[in-house]
Formats: C-alpha cells, sequence, structure tokens
C-alpha cells in the first residue's frame, strides 16, 4: 500500500509586524480587548504578492525534503488570494521555482485550503497519479482587508507556509480525515469586491467589504471541528489520548480551547501561533506546523490532529503519522526583500489606496497600484 510522507516543510513570513498598538492608533479598539477575546498581540503585514512568499516557502520545503525543483511532479497553492486569477498561482510558483514537470492545481476553501490541498495530494499519491507533490497554505490578505471594520481588520494577518510530500510504503502522512462543509452558513463571511475588485499583481481597483458574523462563526466552528476530530479518531482507531500534538487552524484561541479540550485533550498537546500571527488563513496550519517541528514538539513518529475551518463554512480535521526525520536535509538561502516600509504605514497606503480606488473608478481613471515591480526573491 502506498502513502505520502511529509518529507519536506518550510514557511515564509513577511518581516513587518502590525501590532495591536497600530491597530488602535486608527481604530476604535484596545490590546487589552483583541488579547483577551482572540489570543492575538500581532501579525504579519506583507510587501510582496502572494507568489513571492510562496515560491519562498516551497524553496524552503523543497531544500528540506532534498528534493530538487524539477523532480516535483505536482504543485497545489491552497489559498482565497490570488495575485491573478487567470492564469492560476500554481503555475506562477512552477515558473518562478522551474519546477518544469510539475502539474499545478489552485485550490480555494478559504481557511481550510491547505489541508484540503493536503487530503487531494495525498489522494494523487495514494493512487500513483504523482510520486511528490508541494502543498502552498498562502494568504496574502491585508490588500482586501476593510481596515476600518474592527470586527474583522484586527483578525488577519498575511503569511505562507508548504509541505512536501513523497510516495512511501510506510504508514505515513494522513492516515484520515474528514471534510466537509456548511453551506447554509456560507452567508457569515464573505468578502464583496475580492478578485473582481482586486487582483493582478497588487493593483487595487475598488473597495472590498467583508461581511462577517463573528458570533454565528465561532458556534458553527467549535462545533464542526469537534465533531471532525472525533469522526477522525474514531476513523483510524485512535483515542484522544494517543495524540501526541494538536495543530488546529488559529483563528481565535477560544475556539481552539474549546475544541480542544472538548475532545479530550490537554492545552499543553497544542501548537499555538495565534499570538504572533493571527489568522492568516490558509497558512495557519502549515507555519504552526512548521515551528511546531523547529522548536522539537514534533518527533519521530508524532500523532497529529489539525482541525480546521474557514469560509464557506468548510471544515475539516485529519491525523497525520509524522516519519522518523525531524530535521532538513537541507537549508534553503530563498528570502524575501527587505520591506521599505512599516507595517503600519503599509496598512495606511492600502486604506488611502481604497478611498482612492473608489473615486478613481468614478472618474474612470487608472486603479492604484499597492506592489511596485516584483522585488524578486534573494536565493534559491
Ligand atoms: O477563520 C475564519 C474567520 N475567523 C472567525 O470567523 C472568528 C470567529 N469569531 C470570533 O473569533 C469572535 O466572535 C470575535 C473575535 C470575532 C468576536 O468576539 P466576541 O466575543 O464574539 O465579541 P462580539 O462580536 O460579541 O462583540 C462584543 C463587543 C461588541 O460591542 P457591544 O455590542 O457589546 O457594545 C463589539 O462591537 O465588542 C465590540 N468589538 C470590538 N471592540 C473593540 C468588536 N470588535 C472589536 C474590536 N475592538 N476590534
Amino acid at each position: 500500500m502506498t502513502y505520502a510522507a511529509i518529507t519536506g516543510w518550510g514557511a515564509c513570513l513577511p518581516p513587518s509586524v502590525l501590532s495591536n498598538d497600530d491597530l488602535s492608533t486608527f481604530l476604535d479598539t484596545t490590546d487589552e480587548w483583541i488579547t483577551t477575546r482572540t489570543g492575538m498581540k500581532e501579525r504579519r503585514i506583507s510587501h510582496v504578492s502572494a507568489t513571492e512568499m510562496a515560491t519562498v516557502a516551497a524553496r524552503r520545503a523543497l531544500a528540506c525534503a532534498g528534493l530538487d525543483p524539477s523532480e516535483v511532479e505536482l504543485i497545489v497553492y491552497g489559498s482565497c488570494s490570488n495575485d491573478e486569477q487567470v492564469p492560476n498561482s500554481a503555475s506562477g510558483v512552477q515558473a518562478a521555482l522551474g519546477a518544469t514537470r510539475a502539474a499545478a492545481m489552485d485550490l480555494n476553501t478559504a481557511c481550510t485550503s491547505f489541508l484540503y490541498g493536503l487530503s487531494a495530494a495525498t489522494g494523487m499519491v495514494r493512487s500513483g497519479a504523482v510520486k511528490s507533490a508541494v502543498i502552498i497554505g498562502v494568504e496574502l490578505i491585508s490588500p482586501y482587508m476593510d481596515w476600518d471594520n474592527r470586527n474583522v481588520s484586527v483578525l488577519f494577518g498575511d503569511g505562507c507556509a508548504a509541505v512536501v510530500i513523497q510516495a512511501t510504503d510506510q504508514p505515513e502522512g494522513v492516515l484520515g480525515e474528514q471534510l466537509g462543509c456548511i453551506a447554509g452558513a456560507r452567508h457569515t463571511l464573505r468578502v464583496r469586491g475580492i478578485g473582481g475588485a482586486y487582483a493582478n499583481h497588487g493593483v487595487l481597483f475598488g473597495d472590498t467589504q467583508w461581511d462577517f458574523d463573528g458570533q454565528e462563526i465561532f458556534k458553527r466552528a467549535v462545533h464542526a471541528m469537534i465533531q471532525a476530530s472525533a469522526s477522525v479518531l474514531a476513523k483510524c482507531g485512535v483515542r484522544p489520548e494517543e495524540v501526541d500534538l494538536v495543530v488546529p487552524h488559529q483563528a481565535n484561541l477560544r475556539i481552539i480551547e474549546a475544541v480542544v479540550t472538548r475532545t479530550g485533550i490537554p492545552m499543553e498537546k497544542v501548537m499555538l501561533t495565534v499570538q504572533r500571527y493571527g489568522n492568516m488563513s490558509a497558512a495557519t496550519v502549515p507555519v504552526a506546523l512548521t515551528e511546531a517541528v523547529a522548536e522539537g514538539r514534533v518527533r519521530p513518529g508524532s500523532l497529529i490532529l489539525m482541525p480546521a475551518f474557514g469560509a464557506g463554512l468548510t471544515y475539516c480535521a485529519h491525523l497525520v503519522r509524522w516519519g522518523a526525520r525531524v530535521t532538513p536535509l537541507s537549508v534553503s538561502e530563498a528570502t524575501l526583500p527587505p520591506s521599505p516600509t512599516t507595517a503600519l504605514e503599509r496598512v495606511m497606503a492600502i486604506r488611502a489606496g481604497k478611498v482612492g480606488a473608489m473615486a478613481r473608478s468614478g472618474a474612470g481613471l487608472q486603479p492604484a497600484r499597492l506592489f511596485s515591480a516584483q522585488e524578486g526573491i534573494v536565493g534559491r
């Protein structure tokens, strides 16, 4: 029987940090409110495109696996942020990596996109369609955030991470998953204007508005992730106490606590990054997984539970068996160029660009450009 082991992992976090105090300079909010309601202290704001973050993370994951880009057979770009809608973003990563043999597909289930992508790619490896794949979870939310809406703008950040999976006869990688979608609640999280209004290499064409019913999402997410976690553990014949580590979607510390404790797992077994990065949507789980390995919290043979939810409302829980290796085979030198601005300066520019874009579209003028020419990734 063929399995799909995780053999490489790598993250790419933009360097600019936006603190709760930064947010309170232009929003009616406080560090105390954000910390107590969400667990978040800071998040990252990117100065480069999503494709650039994805390329750096993929290079790091490939180096970790000791795999040359030319050997990769599939790239999955899990995200709801695209630098352009057509052509797809995975093909942009393929071109930047020089992974000329790889099939390339985008997958959007919002915050669960990385995990749905992991399922899709694992299925393809297990069927024999491909022998290796890079699965990317990336999100560039800051350009289409409605920064003046405190209900949502304090919650999200930008970031990226990727894993490499490879065919093996060892029972490793995804052992089982439970996937689902509560489409009756799809109205609770909707971004109006994205895609049609913001796309194409950082060019902002208009305004974006978020419909966001936080309390309803909260309740549905907790219930769905508890059900999905119980279901995948039962399917795999694993008791909660046998789980070594939980790497959950990080939308809110209170959601994580509710899901994990009601699943029967102590909080000491949970990897938390919500305080440092906020909710990076599809990037959240792979970033937390990558940091858990780096911190020594993933051991050879660890059983890892990964529950998540996102707009749709999609939800899932994956059970993963880690392999024997917890250290990279090699380290990539790929890195982002330094940011020319602070995170707060960038957010202010985005806010000003939105107001300007709305006025310009009324006057039939050109859209605003938020990213300068491609700044270029350093190293391979
Ligand atoms: O990954 C998918 C996306 N993530 C989510 O969907 C997250 C799910 N939901 C949540 O995490 C929580 O519901 C929130 C963090 C969004 C909100 O927490 P809450 O405890 O449910 O707060 P609330 O919505 O009940 O708001 C309580 C109060 C309200 O004021 P009033 O009506 O009681 O006077 C809000 O207007 O807090 C107010 N408020 C804020 N105050 C300061 C809302 N946002 C803020 C803010 N700063 N940023």
